[in-house]
């Protein structure tokens, strides 16, 4: 019922939005491309892309941008060579996995995993129109100090749009040492990349409209479908989910129901595809942890959630769901 209302509404939005842009580059293409700091052209298209940090999230960004076939250089730049490897073999084995099913529109599996650039430098092909996507632990001063650098890196680049892919930090506080604050913005993937269909663009107080349009030129570019939110915990779908979880797991923990029951209620009385815990075991007990103890740590009671001795020792004792064979449920078997 959901989709049949919504469906026109999305369809005929986008047409608003292209025939929008159309007009844009329209008007555009007799002035210069670059964009102004002011915030006033029209948006630019990303051309090319530089991710930092290859690992689960930045190579899902860079394997998506390249199975897309849509910009002119596409750079993986990791501080750890190793890993760098890592995320060579498993895009290419991804993309091999989506290619064999006829999921991905691509010449060949090599064109689309040579059309990225692994790099232990910040060294794109080409810098006009470039989005940077931060995808490092999240961990706020080491996040500032590459910001910090690149912006130090592309300061006399106007084309260039900054944006971080944290879950559960501010993303204002992460942009501080970026001076363009128009062309600064979060820019939240779900995982798996290649699978997932959503991205969250967070729209700063500062962050410009063009900048925002480029974002979600370029999320339309990678076959994706953005939504448009504030820079509050857990944007959209984890300021929802978490409290959700949170909540599932109090009501266990007091003996209301079981994980089982908590689960089956879920799926058939509210349609969910799947319960809380067995979301939780897709995500990742950790990860669920990492963001509730964020979000604990800033002592904010709209913020609907309480730490569970449970679920710290599961993560202890490396019971983190699908990813370790073992969560709420037993996969090993
Ligand atoms: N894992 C998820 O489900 C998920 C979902 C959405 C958003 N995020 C966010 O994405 C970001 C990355 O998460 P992840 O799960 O991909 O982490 P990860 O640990 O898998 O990868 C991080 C990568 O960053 C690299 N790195 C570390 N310091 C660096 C530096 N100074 N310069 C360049 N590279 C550096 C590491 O070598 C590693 O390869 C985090 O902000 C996280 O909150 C994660």
């Amino acid at each position: 019922m959901f989709k049949s209302i919504l469906r026109p509404i999305i369809r005929q939005n986008n047409n608003n939005y292209y025939s929008s842009l159309l007009i844009l580059r329209q008007l555009s293409s007799s002035s210069s491309s670059s964009s102004s700091s002011s915030g006033q052209s029209s948006p630019n298209r990303i051309d090319n892309v530089l991710v930092i940090g290859s690992g689960l999230m930045g190579s899902g960004i860079a394997q998506s941008c390249a199975t897309s076939g849509k910009f002119q250089s596409i750079t993986l730049y990791d501080v750890n060579d190793k890993q760098l490897g890592i995320a060579k073999k498993s895009i290419a084995k991804s993309i091999e996995k989506l290619y064999a099913k006829g999921k991905v529109d691509i010449e060949s599996v090599d064109s689309a995993v040579n059309s990225i650039t692994f790099s232990n430098r910040t060294d794109p092909k080409s810098t006009d129109n470039l989005l940077i996507v931060e995808a490092v632990p999240e961990l706020l001063d080491v996040k500032q100090k590459i910001f910090a650098n690149l912006y130090d890196q592309f300061k006399d680049n106007p084309t260039v749009i900054y944006a971080t892919n944290t879950s559960s930090l501010a993303v204002k506080d992460i942009g501080l040492s970026v001076p363009v604050k128009d062309r600064y913005a979060g820019l939240h993937f779900f995982n798996p990349v290649p699978l997932m269909k959503l991205v969250e663009i967070v729209k700063l107080v500062d962050t410009s409209d063009q900048t925002v349009e480029s974002l979600r030129q370029f999320v339309a570019d990678i076959g994706k479908v953005s939504v448009q939110c504030r820079d509050t915990p857990g944007f959209i779908v984890n300021r929802l989910l978490i409290p959700y979880s949170s909540e599932a797991v109090k009501m266990m923990e007091r003996g209301d129901a079981s994980v089982e029951d908590i689960d089956t209620a879920m799926k058939l009385g509210a349609g969910y595809p799947m319960g809380p815990f067995e979301l939780m075991d897709m995500t990742g007990i950790d990860t669920g942890k990492f963001v509730r103890d964020a979000w604990l740590a800033r002592n904010d009671p709209s913020l609907n959630i309480a730490s569970s001795e449970l679920v710290d020792k599961m993560v202890a004792d490396g019971r983190l769901g699908r990813k370790t064979g073992k969560g709420w449920y037993d996969y090993s078997k």
